[in-house]
């Protein structure tokens, strides 16, 4: 992804997009309450764009602006599948993120870890460009993993019975997977992708869910939601099914697990309840936490 490339994309189609979702929710300016935009985190000059729109048309239509924590937006994508119970624990993974979030009520976020290096989604993408694979590369890799066996045997980090509890490291595994290829290549072989895609994918999920256990053994909750655009992935899907039994997993339907508009509009509303406006001095916030 090239940033200035990314933004004047953004600048481009904003206005036809904006103008596009009225009409296909059949809905005029003046009907609306509110105005969410994401302020981050993400990437400044994008951010830019949505901020500048949102106050330009929140001006002209006399409405108040809601900034919203992108993350926050792809926890709240859940609340399409039911309404959210609290205290709830979430499992956040995208190409940016990897967290576990303990939500004590709507609003109230901890973070009880991160990831201390890549994120799963971009580990996704890094193996994904060694296999030649078009970016970004998660869907594919999925695919390719239910094909394949787990032969490799590549490192699960962070999974000693000393190292902290809820953190994540996805590096070692990214580094050991570009070995083993460029080994190989170096040999003159060329390794199975389905096999390497299901080896790579295994080690990944057997973290995601150690870890989610753990958070949950913890933290009693009744709710995991486990949501963005990684939660696309079916073998995340079929695990978590399989193995969390004694709590309500709750992940968006997958038109909603990556980046979309529709969830930062449900993370808005229970600030819009609390009347938690922004005014028009609102700016970008690219390193925003929770
Ligand atoms: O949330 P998102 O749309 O954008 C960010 O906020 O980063 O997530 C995009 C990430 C990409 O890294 C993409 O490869 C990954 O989600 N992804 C998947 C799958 N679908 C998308 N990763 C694993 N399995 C999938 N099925
Ligand atoms: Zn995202």
């Amino acid at each position: 992804m090239v940033p200035e490339v990314a933004s004047r994309h953004h600048v481009e189609v904003i206005t036809t997009c904006i103008n596009e979702a009225l009409a296909e929710a059949n809905i005029t300016a003046k009907e609306l309450s509110a105005v969410a935009v994401t302020e981050g985190p993400g990437l400044v000059g994008a951010l830019l764009v949505g901020i500048a729109a949102a106050k330009a048309f929140a001006w002209a239509n006399q409405l108040p602006i809601i900034p919203v924590n992108h993350m926050a937006g792809h926890l709240w994508a859940a609340r399409q599948v039911k309404p959210l119970e609290f205290p709830l624990m979430s499992l956040l993974v995208s190409g940016g993120h990897t967290e576990l979030v303990y939500v004590k009520a709507p609003g109230d976020y901890k973070i009880i870890g991160e990831t201390r290096d890549d994120a799963v989604g971009e580990a996704y993408d890094k193996v994904g460009r060694v296999m030649k694979l078009t970016y970004p590369a998660g869907r594919e890799i999925d695919e390719l993993a239910h094909q394949g066996q787990d032969v490799f045997a590549f490192p699960r980090a962070m999974m000693k019975h000393d190292d902290p509890d809820f953190e994540f490291s996805f590096s070692g595994l990214k580094s050991a997977f570009i070995n083993t290829v460029h080994n190989a290549e170096q040999k003159g072989e060329t390794l199975d992708k389905k096999d390497l895609s299901a080896s790579f994918q295994a080690a990944v999920l057997d973290v995601l869910l150690a870890k989610t256990k753990k958070a949950l053994a913890q933290f009693p909750v009744n709710m995991l939601v486990v949501a963005g655009g990684v939660a696309a992935n079916k073998g995340l899907r079929d695990r978590l099914a399989v193995e969390l039994l004694d709590v309500d997993v709750v992940i968006p339907p997958l038109r909603l697990c990556g980046d979309n508009a529709g969830m930062i509009a449900y993370a808005s509303v229970c600030e819009y309840n609390q009347q938690h406006f922004a005014d028009l001095d609102l700016n970008a916030r690219p390193s925003l936490s929770f």
